[in-house]
């Protein structure tokens, strides 16, 4: 046998590892293309979805933690933002029980957009080293 180790690694992996895997490391266009889709989270769901939240959360305290939020059956179904859980919850009026972020702070219709043509697109998340999310600015208000 002279199978490269970090290949047949991968290999025992699906779905979107298995795309990581084949293109580590992380491209300066992935970055930028995920850079918009970042800010999103970093502005309005990282202070409170960090990785010691509530296990009803799901954490997105780093791109490998979104990462796994991503699948079919997933939070994030690649291609479908109607029926990512994620998206879904982000377009509920503020009045509805689970909206995010909580009561009185809904996004922008920008940031809406940003989300749902990420998703569209097949909800990329730069392969290679994590990318850690940092919460700006103010804590979006809660109930
Ligand atoms: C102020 C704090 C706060 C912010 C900001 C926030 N969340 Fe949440 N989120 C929560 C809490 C608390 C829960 C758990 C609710 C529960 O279990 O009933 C939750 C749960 C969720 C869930 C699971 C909901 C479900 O239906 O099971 C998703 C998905 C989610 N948040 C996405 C987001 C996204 C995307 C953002 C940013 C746009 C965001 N959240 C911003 C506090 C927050």
């Amino acid at each position: 046998m002279n199978l490269n180790p970090l290949p047949a690694a991968c290999a025992l992996l699906v779905g979107a590892y298995l795309a990581s895997c084949a293109s580590v490391p992380t491209s300066p266009a992935e970055v930028s293309a995920f850079a918009p889709v970042q800010t999103v989270l970093e502005t309005n769901c990282v202070h409170c979805h960090g990785d010691n939240r509530l296990s009803t959360m799901p954490s997105i305290h780093d791109s490998h933690a979104l990462a796994k939020l991503i699948g079919s059956g997933k939070w994030i179904v690649p291609g479908k933002p109607e029926q990512s859980r994620f998206f879904q919850v982000v377009t509920f009026p503020d009045q509805v029980p689970g909206a995010m972020p909580p009561t009185g702070h809904a996004i922008s219709k920008k940031n809406v957009a940003i989300l749902r043509q990420w998703i569209t697109a097949g909800a990329k998340v730069p392969s290679g080293p994590s990318i850690q999310f940092t919460p700006r600015g103010e804590m979006p208000r809660s109930m």
